[in-house]
């Protein structure tokens, strides 16, 4: 193992990807009322009461104005057979919601069909880090399902596999 002070991107990202994390699509609507999402694996739970949850965005994605100005959000934790549903949200393209099934929320934005988990948050803040930013959110309903998730590690996707004597409980 090698641990150097001048990182290279590359270098960081392929240390990161050594870090095994669930993937969600997250999206929102403009003022226009136009859908934009992303597929992200920064997200994580933050606080219980309130119930709070952050996902980092970076500054050079299309939808960075979007939830810049969006009071809401739309967060789905994707099932292990939603890759697809995954590269198209990774991609800069205007027809992301062509396909696929997606469900209005009352805040307006759209969760995925057969994901594991829908969140409907409202953004509460935003905090500016490199070259991203930390958007902190409420949840302020949920759905969750019993399913398999899908896993990203070492840049690809994977299913959770067999259980070994080391995922049996915490
Ligand atoms: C598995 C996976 C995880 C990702 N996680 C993030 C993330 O946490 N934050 C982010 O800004 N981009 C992330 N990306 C990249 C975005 O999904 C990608 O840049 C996308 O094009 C952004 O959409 P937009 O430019 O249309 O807004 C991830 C991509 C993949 C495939």
């Amino acid at each position: 193992m090698s641990v150097s002070t001048g990182l290279a991107p590359a270098e960081f990202r392929a240390a990161m990807g050594r870090f095994a994390s669930g993937v969600v699509v997250v999206t929102t609507r403009d003022a226009t009322g136009t859908p934009h999402g992303f597929t992200a694996s920064s997200f994580c739970s933050v606080s219980l009461e309130p119930p709070l949850v952050l996902v980092c965005l970076a500054e050079t994605a299309n939808s960075y104005a979007a939830f810049s100005s969006a009071d809401g959000c739309a967060i789905s934790i994707l099932a292990e057979d939603q890759g697809d549903l995954a590269r198209r949200f990774a991609k800069k393209s205007d027809d992301k919601f062509a396909e696929g099934a997606f469900v209005p929320l009352p805040n307006g934005s759209l969760g995925v069909e057969g994901a594991l988990g829908v969140l409907e948050c409202d953004i509460r803040q935003r905090h500016r880090a490199g070259d991203h930013v930390i958007l902190v959110a409420e949840v302020t309903s949920l759905r969750a399902d019993a399913g398999d998730p899908m896993i990203y590690f070492g840049g690809g996707f994977h299913g959770l596999g067999p259980a070994g004597p080391q995922t049996r409980g915490v």
